[in-house]
């Protein structure tokens, strides 16, 4: 991938928040999804990075996004929450229902927050992370618009439904229940590279191709065959369905314009407390991570990795040495930045 810029977290931070605000979110909404896009492309999710931006702001500049609705709590009973988003910005409300999903889990044990009526709210680790970082184990789905075909079919029927779960120790698991997320086919094509890897895609017709112009245009593999539209459905259940959300068909993705989003999502908080100490939580998991890594690494590999260890230590390397943008990627955030009125800063080219 063509890398041209490097930019520090905090610059990028700072100019994603200001294009974000100028396109009308208020000023603490729009810090926080800025977070959430920097926080990506420091852990090396591009995919859910700063490009995200460009598509955000002409969701709030075509209507289609309410940036100042932080939407309401429909029903709290015992330790289940629904929660309407009322078509805020995704990232505000999910911030809104982490907070509920930690308390609740901190007062009553365990806690399930179901949100509809929500929009995008970029990589599903963030809020993870969120809930871990207050002691608990959580666990956060998203459905997202329908572009991925059940296996066996060629019509889309499902979303690229992401599943995250972060304990406090050394794992957190972040994936897509398609074998990619869509936004790393769109990436490669906002860098103008011609063809992706065999098994990300398929085109329109349902065969699989690695042309990335084809993959637009057609759809995400579901994650190893039947497992993925099984996974696939498991998020929708716990989202669209659970929430009393929008079903499959009135679900709409951040590339389409004229309509609401309607995603669903799911915040699940468990209390690590309620079942043994935190520390001993955490030195159970890290002697489980452990003894998974001790494996003996297959022919080709150096190493064997859990969920985590390539973002943290991308993170690390990001934070010290910046965050490298493609070309592509910075001059449409630049034409978005302007069009807004916000002038892109300074950065010499990488
Ligand atoms: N908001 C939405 O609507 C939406 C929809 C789909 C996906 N997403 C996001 O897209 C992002 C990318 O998802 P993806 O499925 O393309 O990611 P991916 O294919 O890179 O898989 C990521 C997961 O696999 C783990 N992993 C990677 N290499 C590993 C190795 N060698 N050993 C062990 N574990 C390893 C990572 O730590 C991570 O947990 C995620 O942040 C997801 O939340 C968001």
């Amino acid at each position: 991938m063509g890398v041209d810029i490097i930019v520090s977290a905090g610059v990028l931070r700072d100019y994603l928040a200001r294009i974000y605000q100028a396109a009308g979110a208020p000023p603490a909404t729009a810090r926080v999804v800025a977070d959430s896009l920097t926080a990506a492309n420091l852990r090396g999710v591009d995919s859910h990075g700063a490009q995200l931006m460009v598509f955000y702001v002409e969701r709030i500049l075509t209507g289609d996004i309410d940036p100042r609705a932080e939407g309401r709590v429909v029903s709290e009973s015992g330790c289940t929450m629904v929660y309407d988003g009322q078509n805020g910005i995704g990232q505000r409300i999910s911030e809104i229902c982490c907070e509920h999903a930690a308390r609740m889990a901190r007062e009553r044990g365990a806690a399930v927050v179901s949100a509809r009526e929500s929009n995008h709210f970029g990589a599903a680790a963030y809020w993870a992370h969120k809930i871990a970082a207050a002691g608990q184990i959580g666990i956060v789905c998203c459905n997202a618009s329908t572009i991925v075909p059940p296996w066996q079919g060629r019509e889309a029927r499902l979303g690229t439904n992401p599943i995250s779960m972060a304990a406090p120790g050394p794992w957190l698991l972040d994936m897509a229940t398609s074998t990619v997320a869509m936004n790393r086919i769109h990436k490669a094509h906002m860098e103008g590279l011609r063809s992706i890897p065999r098994g990300w895609a398929l085109d329109a017709g349902g065969v699989e191709t690695t042309d990335t112009e084809a993959a637009i245009q057609g759809m995400p593999m579901p994650l190893g065959g039947y497992k993925g539209s099984g996974l696939g459905m498991m998020v929708e259940i716990l989202c669209s369905v659970l929430s009393g959300g929008a079903t499959r068909e009135g679900v709409f993705g951040i590339h389409v314009r004229g309509r609401k989003s309607r995603a669903s999502q799911v915040f699940i908080a468990i209390d690590v407390a309620r079942f043994l100490p935190l520390a001993e939580f955490t030195s159970r998991l890290e002697h489980l991570v452990a003894y998974v890594k001790s494996s003996q690494p297959a022919p080709g590999y150096s190493e064997v990795l859990v969920a985590g260890d390539p973002e943290w230590r991308m993170e690390a390397e990001r934070l010290r040495d910046g965050i490298p943008l493609g070309r592509g990627t910075w001059n449409k955030l630049a034409e978005t930045a302007r069009k807004v009125g916000v002038t892109p800063p300074e950065i010499a080219a990488g």
